[in-house]
């Protein structure tokens, strides 16, 4: 469920007016929502046990406005960078709840992690262990770690985006498990609390899951008959959420929560989640108006204020997201089919293809679905286009968490070298 809804012939986000917003800030532009924020979150910690970290993965929307609002229902963070890990931090999440995953963390990054005091750092390799056995050690410190485990097993899900098969370069590989434990505890630097396991994101079975975390738990019993001590598991995060309207919805965030709880239960561990997708993606949108319609030889196409800078899913993982006009249509207004395009100088630059919608003119206002999450945050300034600021809505109360960039401020980010700086007067 989300808070973005048509209410007096317009569309929107809780009480806010899109169309009105869209005349104040100009477009393109990301809202988000508090309401389905909050949410998701909730429904999401009502099916875990009491005591489970849920720890937002922050890749999927890392505005601080954003973190801020999860932080202050108490979620914790699963962060990938050291610019990551300093927005949680400025986000306000202690960083008891903050866990680093990744597979290239720089000794810097790690060094930051330690210094903050994170709950656990989950290493996917044995040199990144090594090289966190040296750091913590020199700085007389024992780094709290879980392994990232690769099941090899297949998430069903888009190949861009699958995680736990042995062909990626995520975990270290199921048989080599328990002997990168065993390094593990021969090290005076390191902490063993548990084990980690991500197999892929818009997963939208839960069988996957299943097969991944009932392998987690075979090698759990095992560590522990080999004297490890194994505190926690980390689930990852990948639950799928619905972006298409028409499609069966994936499982409800309940029975994934349940289907957790069991195995957290019967091992006896404290569970730790990484939702990303789950909790930011239905409370996002993109807003973008229709600049031209242009008749082609085969097909018409609306051209958006928005491109792939802006939303980069569709062009890179030929992602499905639902476009809707802000201003109702009639229900029974006849639908026109169209190219949804952006106007960067790519044919990827393309949102949707053959998408049957009610008529648009120029000038049109669009609203992209399921766009906060993988949002914003994959967004870049590709043909010098400076990428749509976001908006936070609250009720009837709005702000904008990030504002755009005026043309002057992107080119203000080049520097000439000296030898040129004199050419250009
Ligand atoms: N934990 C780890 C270790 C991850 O790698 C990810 C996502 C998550 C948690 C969160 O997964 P989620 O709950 O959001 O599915 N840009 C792609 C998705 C990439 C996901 C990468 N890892 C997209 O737009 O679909």
């Amino acid at each position: 469920m989300n808070h973005f809804a048509y209410r007096d012939g317009v569309l929107r986000a809780e009480d806010v007016d899109i169309a009105a917003l869209a005349e104040k800030i100009g477009t393109p532009f990301y809202c988000y929502s508090t309401a389905t924020l909050e949410r998701h979150y909730r429904v999401f910690e009502a099916a875990l046990p009491s005591g489970t970290l849920i720890a937002f993965s922050v890749k999927a929307n890392g505005n601080l406005a954003v973190l801020k609002t999860l932080a202050n229902l108490g979620a914790g963070a699963d962060v990938v960078s050291g610019g990551e890990l300093k927005k949680a931090l400025a986000a306000g999440i202690a960083p008891e709840r903050i866990v680093f995953s990744g597979v290239g963390k720089t000794q810097a990054e790690m060094q930051l992690g330690l210094d903050a005091g994170i709950h656990q750092f989950n290493v996917e390799s044995e040199p990144e262990l090594e090289a966190l056995n040296q750091l913590a050690f020199a700085s007389n410190k024992r780094a709290p770690i879980t392994i990232r485990v690769n099941p090899d097993v297949d998430a069903k899900t888009h190949a861009k985006i699958t995680t736990g098969t042995a062909e990626t370069k995520f975990g270290i590989p199921w048989n080599r498990a328990r002997g990168a434990y065993a390094i593990a505890a021969g090290m005076k630097g390191i902490e063993i609390v548990g084990v980690d396991v991500h197999i892929g994101s818009q997963i939208t079975e839960l069988g996957p899951f299943e097969e991944a975390f009932t392998r987690v738990a075979e090698l759990v019993k095992q560590l522990r008959a080999d004297g490890h001590l194994i505190s926690r598991i980390d689930l990852g995060g990948g639950l799928g959420v619905p972006y298409r309207l028409s499609n069966e919805p994936p499982p409800d965030p309940a029975r994934y929560g349940a289907l957790a709880s069991r195995i957290a239960k019967n091992m006896k561990v404290n569970l730790i989640l990484e939702p990303g997708r789950l909790i930011a993606a239905n409370a996002g949108i993109l807003v973008s108006r229709v600049v031209y319609v242009k008749d082609g030889e085969a097909k018409t196409f609306a051209i958006l204020d928005a491109g792939m800078n802006d939303l980069l899913r569709p062009a890179l993982y030929d992602a499905y997201h639902e476009i809707v006009p802000v201003a109702e249509p009639a229900a029974s207004a006849p639908r026109h089919r169209y190219d949804v395009v952006g106007p960067v100088c790519e044919t990827t630059d393309l949102f949707a293809r053959d998408r049957d919608l009610p008529e648009l003119k120029s000038g049109d206002l669009v609203a992209f679905l399921t766009a906060g999450a993988y949002g914003a945050v994959m967004s870049s300034a590709y043909n010098a286009r400076p990428p749509a600021p976001e908006v936070l809505v609250n009720g009837g109360e709005w702000s904008i968490v990030r504002p755009r960039l005026t043309d002057d401020a992107l080119i203000a980010l080049d520097r000439l070298p000296p030898w040129l700086e004199d050419q250009t007067r």
